[in-house]
């Protein structure tokens, strides 16, 4: 069976858990490769709803292993707070789970970090989500990090946790005028932590290159989405890691040999939360509208969600600097109310038609996008099991963006639910 990585082709929130979740039946080994608890990935099943932020969302299959990937920075309360809350939901993680000793670890000086530089740049600022996580991999970035490793040896997380404090106590007290940390406030909670989370810790590459010699298969869970890449997104309006398929190898150890197929995960429209240019965001009133049709409020921070058209010239974008082979669109249901619908082919910028994502992002911000308008197909696809009864305007929309794309689309989502699945094409 092929590896696979599943990526978001948008800002994030593209229902990739959700997919996760319904392709998890055809993987071994689930592994997450960047980003930390800033990721929300909801699944529903049945009546439960389960929000995964630092797990694999491939946990509630049983049988399956999940790897936190040592591309990933790991916030350990974060973590056993998600452990805790899946037990009570009768989710077992024990030997299902494995964390790289190499995880760059999330301490509340990271947090308070985030948080003093976002008020600081006032209307500057990015709209984190507030968990630390540009922080965290500053340090990893300027090797002077704790990893899990470290955290897991009393006397060397000791003295690490000394000269990472004796570095940010100055910047918190000295350019934001706040109160230092103490070393007792996070050492003593923090060896308890390291304690509980001992058991899951592993070289997690060795784990996954065996699976591989043994022939199984696995599915690599992307967080956030394409244009909110270091390197390739709307910078500085992204998060501070590679969310793009190439994080996959970086960020697990897994050589870009065994990844056979790329899967990029878009909605519909296009969803965003915090700040940032958005071409094809929508006035408010439709705004407000598709929010309350999609349940756009964001699942880490509950922000509500901006929206906008699907941008098809962002979609090409995503699909180059990912190497993105097949295509599943999301949320296809939301749709069902609008009597018109708009995609984006190209973007005008002084007389002249893109057909490139600029990533000059006031060239972005400056640009009109070019529409194609559709009719709506006012009707609930959400009860649809088959491509062939979905409605004939939502066929059309489809088969149009897939012709935008160059790219097949082998799943379409209509609904929340594991259920909610139209596969067109197997994605194995
Ligand atoms: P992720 O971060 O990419 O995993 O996405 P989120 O979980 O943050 O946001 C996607 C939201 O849309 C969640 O509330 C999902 O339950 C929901 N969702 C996923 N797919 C669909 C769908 O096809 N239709 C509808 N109506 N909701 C969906
Ligand atoms: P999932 O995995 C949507 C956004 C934040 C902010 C920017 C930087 O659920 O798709 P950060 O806290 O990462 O430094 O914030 O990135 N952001 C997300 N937006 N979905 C996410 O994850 C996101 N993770 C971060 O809103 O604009
Ligand atoms: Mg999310």
């Amino acid at each position: 069976m092929p590896n696979v990585v599943l990526v978001g082709a948008q800002w994030g929130d593209e229902g990739k858990g959700k997919l996760i979740d319904v392709l998890t039946a055809q993987a071994d080994v689930i592994a997450r490769f960047q980003g930390g608890n800033n990721a929300g990935h909801t699944v529903k099943i049945g009546g439960d709803k389960f929000i995964l932020h630092l797990i694999p969302s491939g946990i509630l299959h049983k049988g399956k292993v999940c790897i936190i990937g040592n591309g990933v920075v790991v916030d350990p309360q974060a973590l056993l707070k998600e452990i805790d809350e899946l037990a009570a939901k009768g989710v077992s993680v024990d030997r299902n789970l494995f964390i790289s000793e190499a995880c760059h670890i999330i301490f509340p000086y990271h947090r308070k970090l985030d948080l003093l530089k976002e008020a600081k740049m006032g209307a500057l600022r990015i709209g984190t989500t507030g968990r630390g996580i540009g922080p965290a991999y500053m340090d990893k970035f300027s090797r002077s990090g704790i990893r899990l490793v470290d955290l897991l040896d009393r006397n060397v997380f000791k003295r690490k946790l000394e000269a990472a404090l004796a570095e940010k106590n100055q910047i918190i007290e000295k350019i934001y005028g706040e109160k230092p940390i103490s070393h007792a406030e996070i050492f003593e909670p923090y060896c308890g932590y390291a304690d509980r989370i001992r058991k899951f810790s592993a070289n997690t590459s060795v784990i996954l290159n065996e699976a591989l010699s043994q022939n199984k298969n696995i599915l690599f869970e992307g967080a956030q989405g394409t244009l909110l890449d270091i390197d390739f997104g709307t910078y500085p309006f992204v998060t501070s890691s590679n969310p793009t398929a190439g994080g996959a190898c970086t960020g697990t150890g897994v050589g870009p040999t065994h990844i056979d197929r790329v899967i990029g995960v878009a909605k519909a429209y296009t969803t965003r939360v915090g700040e940032g240019p958005f071409p094809t965001e929508f006035d408010e009133k439709l705004a407000a509208r598709v929010r309350e049709e999609g349940g756009e409020y964001g699942a880490t921070t509950g922000r509500p969600r901006r929206c906008g058209w699907f941008d098809a010239v962002m979609l090409k974008h995503s699909i180059d600097v990912n190497g993105i082979d097949s295509i599943a669109i999301t949320k296809l249901d939301v749709m069902d109310i609008l009597p018109k619908i708009k995609v984006c082919t190209g973007y005008k910028h002084n007389g002249t038609v893109y057909k490139t994502f600029p990533l000059n992002i006031d060239v972005l911000s400056a640009s009109e996008p070019v529409y194609e308008e559709f009719d709506g197909w006012l009707s609930s696809t959400k009860e649809i099991k088959r491509y062939d009864d979905l409605p004939a305007n939502a066929k059309r929309y489809l088969a149009r963006l897939e012709g935008l794309m160059g790219v097949k689309i082998k799943m379409i989502s209509v609904g929340a639910d594991r259920g909610e699945t139209l596969s067109l094409e197997s994605i194995f």
